[in-house]
């Protein structure tokens, strides 16, 4: 056993050692048992929520007994998002070489909000941008911020094109996205001080895909009413049904229109890594800004998203603020200052998550992975098509399908509950017109061809029970 030191919070590297590997062992199990949890147990879930509330702990407690409060009380109640079974929302899975990433990350502690604190990391996070900016086709001016998710890469977006192409009295300025987005965009607008009116909310065509030829009525009836439509945000995969904006005609319209295009590609950005992908999300190399989320499409663990902005310049101009305690901002094309081109100064230094899997693994391993899940989808609404009592509500554009018992609300209810009970698989519903649609959205780097039969088996034995 390492010599306890004598100051509890500066452990040895031996004591470190020893933790790590008390950690270790739990995750260890918890990985090799990944597949055997439920895919959602919820159980009992406020009376431990009551039984977890503590008054502020005035002396410590040992490792092994916080480790067994968390992985044997707290951790089992919950959705297994981290499961293969996980099809419900938008899954991504948690890569266990990311989570290594962030251990290195937070025990050096190395600072990457300013390019001068730690240039080697900021280098590496900017190759990470560079990459994805080449994965959408920006031009080389392109830069962009890794964010804490989509939402915040959307309050972003908005932010910026507002800079761009608003005056600073800008309460005329009128945001366009589909009846489909994502409620962040919504909130992008709220946050970046837009009165919820001020965001048009287009119409769908029969695709749940935005209507350009109302968008451009609205934008018509928008100017002729003295407002000033200043941003489309397009879905490159929308989170209810997996539909892809017609980003071609969107772009067509607003670089017509002198209008910022947002694609919000938080869910179907990364299918760019493959073929199928990329033919799905062509024109989105014209957009002003795109939002990515690794912690989806990437299969990283919560709490990485990413803003591209198709110039660099545009980002800063919207976020650069001087102080004098700090250093100059640099001025160098590849010396980049994060805390310039987003709301945040410090923050932890979240390009390792996907720096070190990517170079471990190499991007055809993901791309591998994306091609996988586009074949399940695929696969599993042809299992959905077989049942003569279903319809599919949403054909799968990448991974993510939607269907219904025909005609029965209902009964769609009653079968998306018994398939979760089965606890094998998770699914969650999305509204329609007449009622609901249960979603299946493929995107785990876990889910594999065995678990999809689970969902098979599990809705077969459903319906017919
Ligand atoms: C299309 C889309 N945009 C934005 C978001 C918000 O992303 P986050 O939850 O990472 O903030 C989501 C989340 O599911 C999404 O599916």
């Amino acid at each position: 056993m390492a010599k306890r030191s004598p100051l509890p919070l500066e452990i040895s590297g031996a004591e470190l050692k020893e933790s790590l590997a008390l950690v270790a062992q739990r995750l260890g199990v918890f990985l090799d048992t990944v597949d055997a949890q439920p895919a959602s147990q919820t159980d009992g879930a406020a009376r431990l929520a009551r039984a977890l509330a503590e008054p502020l702990p005035e002396r410590g407690s040992s490792l092994r007994n916080l480790l067994r409060i968390l992985f044997e009380q707290v951790m089992p109640t919950a959705l297994h998002t981290s499961g293969p079974g996980y099809l419900g929302y938008v899954p991504g899975g948690g890569l266990p070489m990311s989570a290594v990433a962030d251990l290195i990350a937070g025990i050096t502690n190395r600072y990457v909000g300013l390019w001068m604190a730690a240039p080697g990391l900021v280098a590496l996070e900017t190759n990470v941008i560079r990459w994805f900016c080449a994965m959408a086709g920006l031009p080389e001016r392109a830069g962009g911020v890794l964010t804490s998710g989509g939402s915040i890469a959307n309050l972003i977006a908005v932010v910026t094109a507002r800079r761009e192409r608003l005056p600073v009295n800008f309460l005329s300025g009128t945001l366009y996205t589909s009846a489909h987005a994502h409620h962040s965009v919504r909130k992008a607008a709220m946050l970046a001080g837009f009165p919820a009116e001020n965001v048009r909310e287009i119409a769908l065509d029969a695709q749940f895909r935005m209507r350009t030829d109302l968008l451009l009525e609205r934008i018509a009836a928008d100017r002729a009413a003295g407002l000033t439509p200043f941003c489309v945000v397009a879905s490159a995969g929308t989170t209810a049904m997996g539909a892809v904006d017609p980003l071609p005609a969107i772009a067509a319209i607003c670089e017509a229109q002198g209008l910022w295009l947002h694609v919000d590609a938080a869910y179907g950005g990364f299918f760019l890594l493959t073929e199928r992908g990329s033919n799905a999300l062509a024109g989105i190399d014209r957009a002003d800004s795109i939002t990515l989320d690794p912690h989806k499409g990437l299969f990283l663990p919560y709490g990485t998203g990413c803003i591209l902005v198709r110039e660099k310049e545009r980002l800063q101009r919207a976020h650069s603020v001087s102080a004098d305690y700090l250093p100059p901002p640099q001025t160098a094309e590849d010396r980049w200052d994060f805390a310039e081109m987003g709301p945040e100064l410090s923050r932890d230094a979240r390009g390792l998550r996907i720096w070190l899997p990517m170079k471990l693994a190499g991007a055809g391993a993901f791309r591998a992975q994306l091609d996988e899940k586009l074949d399940l989808a695929r696969a599993a609404v042809e299992v959905v098509r077989s049942h003569a009592r279903l319809e599919v509500v949403a054909e799968p554009t990448l991974s993510l399908f939607a269907f219904r018992v025909r005609g029965d609300e209902a009964a769609t209810r009653a079968l998306m509950s018994a398939i979760n009970q089965r606890q094998r698989v998770f699914l969650t519903g999305v509204p329609v017109e007449g009622g609901l649609a249960i979603r299946v959205c493929v995107l785990s780097f876990r889910t594999h061809a065995a678990h999809m039969k689970h969902f098979a088996e599990d809705l077969e034995a459903a319906l017919y029970r």
